[in-house]
């Protein structure tokens, strides 16, 4: 298969298996790009795509303009903290005016779940979505599954415990499709009161004693604690949350094989891991940040594949 089965990305759900390893395929030839000399390809040299950040972001948003410039592409950046929509115009309209200036792509992170399929339904463009609220962040999950690949040789057959805020987490959400797509086994590991009630629907097993969770897997993929999404209190402390929760060197020193430890980002050191298990060899963390590059310009250049098609 050389083309995606997509128009746009929404979310890895609407991703066939096939979709996701030509979108890992297409990455391992980037990631030999970025570590060239000379970076760059011409390959997105007609394509101008708009990043529309609605929602604060560090690594997902300097990772895509990162990819777009290696691509070539002509980059125009939006953050809605210094935008007209606070002067109250609508998603739509806002989006229609950008792309009057004749964008191809957007790249969108928005609080509201669904946000990305509303605008690939309303407006004339390409669609990626970079995080829509507690639904779907794709391209995480898709860096997150490539990096367990290159580390473990294979996704199918592995063990992986997502750890954390469950219940907020689009991370969580995306990676649960992953890797079951890939053919991984998936545990979800956190208090009660973040995960949420029908969570075995999807086929995940639920674990409460994280110490019983690192043992049974090979992989631990640790998040924050989306504090920005709470209106209420989960759990009484970050003190307790660390003293439950936390992963330590200890920990993993106890179990009797070496798992893998992956964030997302940011991190909140010392409290759901500490520092010592950040800095170790076990954690593939900046490893994830390097190949988030990679695999973005996969996702951009098989999507401009299927515009210049269309035409
Ligand atoms: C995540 C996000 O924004 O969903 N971060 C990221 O994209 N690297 C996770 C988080 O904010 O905790």
């Amino acid at each position: 298969m050389s083309e995606l089965s997509v128009k746009h990305l929404l979310g890895i759900k609407y991703l066939t298996e096939a979709d996701i390893q030509l979108i890992f395929d297409t990455a391992t030839q980037f990631k030999e790009v970025i570590n060239r000399p000379i970076k760059k390809v011409p390959s997105l040299r007609d394509i101008t795509i708009a990043n529309l950040f609605f929602e604060n972001s560090t690594r997902t948003k300097l990772s895509f303009e990162l990819a777009q410039k290696r691509l070539s592409a002509d980059v125009i950046n939006f953050a809605s903290s210094v935008s007209s929509l606070k002067k109250g115009e609508t998603l739509i309209d806002t989006v229609n005016n950008i792309l009057s200036m004749k964008v191809d792509m957007v790249v969108m992170r928005h609080s509201s779940p669904g946000a990305a399929s509303f605008l690939a339904k309303h407006v004339d463009a390409t669609i990626i979505n970079a995080g829509d609220g507690a639904h779907e962040h794709p391209t995480q999950a898709l860096l997150d599954t490539f990096s367990i690949n290159e580390r473990l040789g294979d996704v199918a057959g592995k063990k992986v415990v997502i750890i954390g805020d469950i219940l907020h987490s689009r991370v969580a959400l995306s990676n649960i499709f992953a890797l079951q797509k890939l053919g991984a086994e998936v545990c979800v590991c956190g208090p009660k009161t973040l995960i949420p009630k029908h969570i075995t629907s999807l086929g995940v097993k639920v674990e409460t004693d994280v110490n019983k969770a690192l043992k049974w897997c090979d992989v631990a993929n640790v998040l924050r604690v989306q504090f920005e999404r709470m209106s209420a209190s989960y759990f009484p402390s970050n003190r307790e949350y660390a003293a439950f929760y936390g992963i330590t060197k200890p920990m993993l020193d106890a179990l009797d094989k070496e798992i893998i430890i992956m964030h997302p980002g940011p991190i909140n050191r010392g409290v759901e891991l500490s520092s010592a298990v950040v800095d170790s060899n076990q954690a593939i963390i900046l490893d994830q940040v390097e190949n988030g590059v990679a695999i973005r310009m996969a996702v951009l250049y098989l999507l401009a594949e299927k515009i210049n098609h269309a035409n």
